[in-house]
């Protein structure tokens, strides 16, 4: 975008996605580069339910670069921050001095104003860091004019972000060199390929977790012998296992997968020491409720799984959403009845027989507070409309009330 009136040299504006990983990465080899010691494998969620959106301009009026989250100044120089901001000013650089000439060179050595939102409530526990660092490496690219491969830097914001880099079903392959350059996401399938999967977010909780994802895998690397093991023996078959039924649309492989590898997540959670706890009562009620679900009708229909949180995730396909939603309507009575309860993709209403409502234990009112139904959906997007822009022409963020 040309120079505007108060100094702005480049400005734009991108959305990026959630992902919840099938095959969970939990430990790092290097804490610093964020490499894992295993692979793992996600869904991207739609950005119509679940999306960052993140404004970056470059204006030599800039006195310092600085950072705005959901309205609220940041500490920019936090270090996962830093980064992301040091390997795509390297990459600018670099372009230049190679010579590029479609580069327009301004704006590289002028500061930096960032101003992030999420559609959704970052104390409801969704990975809110994995899109919001996918979001910040895509819009800075964009400033930048870097056209690379950017799951790289975004793995250096936060491990799972190098996932929402790409839509579909990413895998991101854990690489073995130290400089982690073969450490990188990568499409599996795109979004349009399963079109009947269904994925409802049970929020159980707005409490914020108790133990970070950062720390609760440090911590586990440290003492868990069981981390080891799965790292090194389970999940490489569990790859393998889980591309080939994306591929095949094999739901029941892929949603006993899922859970498989949910279950053991926890469980190293359970053999760290001390013990860290993500799931509660409602989660493991949950989990509970889609066994017997399944088992009721002698096949998997509905899958479960939980990251460092007590949210679940469901999988599913299209044909069972509207039963399987009455289900947990009946086994967590909402507070009210007024179409709140589900947001997102509309949702048919659906009899529920007398038989299902025997399948689960006690109801608990107001275990769930919200169910958000949802598809996987695309990658990062650039928003051309520069109504949208969240910085105004002055470069400072507008005002939203
Ligand atoms: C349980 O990506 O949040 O969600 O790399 O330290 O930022 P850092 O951790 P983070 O960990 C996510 C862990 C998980 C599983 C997953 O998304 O694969």
């Amino acid at each position: 975008m040309p120079e505007g009136s108060m100094g702005i040299s480049n400005i734009a504006t991108c959305t990026a996605p959630v992902n919840i990983a099938v095959i969970k990465y939990w430990g790092k080899r290097n804490e610093e580069l964020i490499l894992p010691i295993n692979s793992s494998l996600s869904v991207t969620l739609h950005q119509d339910q679940l999306k960052t959106t993140t404004t970056i301009a470059t204006s030599r009026s800039f006195q310092e670069d600085r950072i705005w989250l959901n309205g609220k100044e940041e500490d920019i120089n936090h270090p996962r921050l830093q980064s992301c901001l040091r390997e795509i000013r390297r990459l600018a650089r670099k372009r230049r001095s190679d010579g590029d000439p479609g580069l327009d060179s301004t704006g590289l050595s002028h500061k930096v104003h960032i101003c992030s939102v999420n559609n959704f409530p970052t104390a409801a526990g969704l990975a809110s860091s994995a899109a919001g660092f996918a979001c910040l490496v895509h819009t800075l690219a964009r400033v930048f004019g870097i056209e690379a491969e950017l799951s790289a830097i975004a793995r250096q914001g936060s491990g799972s972000a190098c996932r929402s880099m790409y839509g579909g079903f990413v895998q991101w392959i854990m690489g073995h060199q130290d400089d982690g350059k073969d450490s990188l996401a990568q499409q599996v399938e795109p979004e349009t390929h399963w079109p009947e999967l269904r994925i409802l977010v049970l929020v159980a909780s707005a409490e914020r977790k108790p133990i970070g994802s950062t720390s609760g895998m440090h911590t586990s690397v440290e003492t868990s012998c069981l981390l080891k093991h799965r790292a090194e023996a389970v999940v490489p078959v569990r790859m393998d296992g889980m591309i080939e039924a994306v591929q095949r649309k094999d739901f029941p492989a892929f949603a006993e997968l899922t859970m498989k590898d949910s279950n053991q997540f926890h469980a190293t959670c359970l053999d760290t020491y001390p013990p860290i706890f993500y799931l509660n009562n409602v989660s493991h009620q949950i989990i509970n409720l889609v066994h017997q679900y399944n088992n009721y009708y002698g096949e998997t229909r509905v899958a479960y799984t939980f990251d460092a949180g007590p949210n679940a995730v469901i999988f599913t396909l299209q044909e069972h959403v509207s039963e399987f939603i009455q289900v947990v309507r009946h086994f967590f009575p909402p507070e009210t009845n007024d179409g709140q309860f589900i947001k997102g993709l509309p949702v048919n209403c659906a009899p529920l027989s007398e038989e299902l409502k025997q399948i689960g234990l006690e109801p608990i009112p107001k275990g769930i507070s919200y169910i958000i139904s949802t598809k996987a959906g695309p990658g990062p997007c650039v928003v051309d409309d520069p109504t949208q822009h969240l910085l105004g022409t002055d470069g400072w963020p507008k005002k939203t009330e």
